[in-house]
């Protein structure tokens, strides 16, 4: 049986929504037709993170889920992607004996091959980092970064030949990678183990890719990398850094917002601050972890900062873009994280007034420098207890800033029906919510017809919960943009 359809479900992070839409685009070229249940696919794949032990309990449960479908239709290609691939590699296969396909990140690029010698052999197919253990490391590095880069860059064969805003790509806004893997290796972290080593993309590949997407009606390009600030690249034997990267890609004409995650807060480099400052198409946000606000912790992390630096560098920033909007992730529950290291956090959440915050609960990762040397030693309890309290206190911050746009007019720029008129939408109640982002990126929410989704709107808030502005469209800034011919 020749397959013809595909069903495609992400977890994880925004590499992986980038990773999963080049993968569609593949799927797509090779005449596959993207269905939205498991039970319809003659292809079945989970692209999967391994970040936390939940994250991989997910997949571990979809999967089960599978068994039936898989004997019922034992010709189902069922597949896991990404990261937790690579992390569990064959032993995956142990654990769910029906997966017939495990692919990691830095092999997705083989994946229409994967997929054809799986259906032809029948058996189970692994490609996995430094499976082709033939070639030398260097010669395997060289050939991993040009097979990734046409990876990448096959978007923009899949942009000239297929309709812009088709179901599986999201056009308006989009993600363009920058970065691919990291060498910072924070202890507890499992991402440079999964994601290989950090490897600039070339500035012009980065350039081409966006200029093709602001070309099909992109409005807002998020540039990706897991420390985009560090990003460097040699061309023509001069380095280019993270500040002329954002300059170049801001000059693209037509490209109405910049953003830029994730910032790594050590070797920060003062360019971007100046380069945030004067290019008005960038917004002003800024995603920079801080994890957490004890130094003994940020030690034991290996984050390279000191919550003092830490400190000044937000002041820094808000020095250069005083309206500019903090995001961070913390870690709770982190080993040996006492009481009085958990209030430092609390300590450093209220001093620096996040926008918004992402608290996990800390997480053993197989591997890592933390779960090799440390005990896991606050209890689940503890944790949870900590990441509601951090929780509660951003919340109560949120709020307030919220409060004081009440009345003002805020810049949106609207990405579809809310949640809420989307679940009333396929229940057969009418709804005219839309929700949109300002450049701080706040999601605010108000009435408005779906024609205007890909517009530019003014919203005049009338009122806030902690995480959303509720206002009414105001004026109309720009209409929805059509692809250009
Ligand atoms: N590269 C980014 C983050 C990548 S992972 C950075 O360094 O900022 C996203 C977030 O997951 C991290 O910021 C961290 O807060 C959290 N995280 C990573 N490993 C974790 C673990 N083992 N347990 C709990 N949270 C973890
Ligand atoms: Fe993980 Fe640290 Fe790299 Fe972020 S910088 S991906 S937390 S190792
Ligand atoms: Fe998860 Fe991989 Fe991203 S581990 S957070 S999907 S890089």
């Amino acid at each position: 049986m020749k397959a013809a359809t595909y069903f495609l479900e992400t977890f994880g992070c925004q590499m992986n929504v980038l990773d999963s839409q080049l993968v569609a685009g593949q799927l797509r070229e090779l005449g596959l037709r993207r269905v939205h249940s498991s039970d319809e696919a003659d292809i079945v794949l989970f692209n999967t993170c391994s970040v936390r032990q939940h994250a991989e309990d997910k997949v571990l449960s979809r999967l089960g889920e599978l068994k039936p479908l898989k004997r019922r239709r034992p010709e189902t290609i069922l597949g896991v992607i990404g990261c937790m691939a690579e992390r569990e590699k064959e032993g995956l296969f142990r654990k769910a004996p029906h997966l017939d396909l495990l692919c990691g990140p830095g092999e997705l690029y083989r994946l229409p091959a994967l997929l054809a010698e799986v259906s032809q052999r029948r058996e189970q197919v692994a490609a996995l980092a430094g499976s082709q253990s033939r070639r030398t490391k260097v010669a395997q590095r060289a050939f991993d970064d040009d097979a990734l880069e046409a990876f990448d860059l096959s978007r923009l064969a899949a942009l000239r030949l297929t309709m812009p805003h088709t179901a599986d790509v999201n056009i308006l806004q989009s993600y363009v990678r920058v970065q691919r893997g990291c060498d910072k290796f924070c202890t507890y972290c499992v991402v440079p183990f999964v994601r290989g080593p950090e490897r600039s993309r070339p500035p012009r590949n980065i350039v081409e890719e966006a200029q093709a997407l602001v070309d099909q009606g992109c409005r807002e390009i998020t540039l990706l990398g897991q420390t985009v600030n560090s990003y460097l690249h040699q061309e023509s034997g001069r380095p280019v850094r993270f500040a002329e990267l954002l300059e170049r890609v801001h000059a693209l004409e037509g490209l109405d917002r910049l953003r830029f995650v994730t910032s790594f807060p050590a070797d920060w480099d003062e360019d971007i601050f100046r380069v945030l400052r004067d290019c008005p198409r960038i917004c002003p946000y800024l995603h920079i972890p801080a994890q957490s606000g004890s130094d003994r912790m940020l030690k034991a992390m290996k984050r390279g900062y000191t919550v003092a630096e830490y400190l000044k560098l937000m002041d820094t920033a808000r020095k250069y873009v005083p309206e500019i909007a903090l995001a961070g992730d913390f870690i709770v529950g982190f080993c040996g994280e006492t009481e009085e290291d958990f209030q430092a956090s609390v300590e450093l959440v209220r001093r620096v007034e996040y926008k918004s915050i992402f608290v996990f609960k800390y997480s053993p990762r197989p591997g890592t420098t933390a779960d090799r040397g440390r005990q896991d030693d606050v209890p689940y309890d503890v944790k949870a207890r900590r990441n509601n309290e951090l929780l509660a206190v951003q919340s109560e911050i949120s709020l307030q800033q919220k409060q004081a746009l009440v009345g003002h007019s805020v810049a949106v720029l609207v990405e579809g029906h809310s949640k809420a008129a989307r679940k009333a939408r396929s229940a057969g109640v009418g709804s005219r919510q839309l929700v949109g982002r300002t450049p701080h990126d706040l999601i605010t929410v108000f009435d408005g017809e779906a024609s205007a989704i890909g517009s530019l709107v003014n919203v005049r808030v009338e009122s806030v919960s902690p995480l959303t502005l509720f206002g009414r469209i105001e004026a109309v800034v720009s209409p929805p943009r059509p692809a250009r011919g």
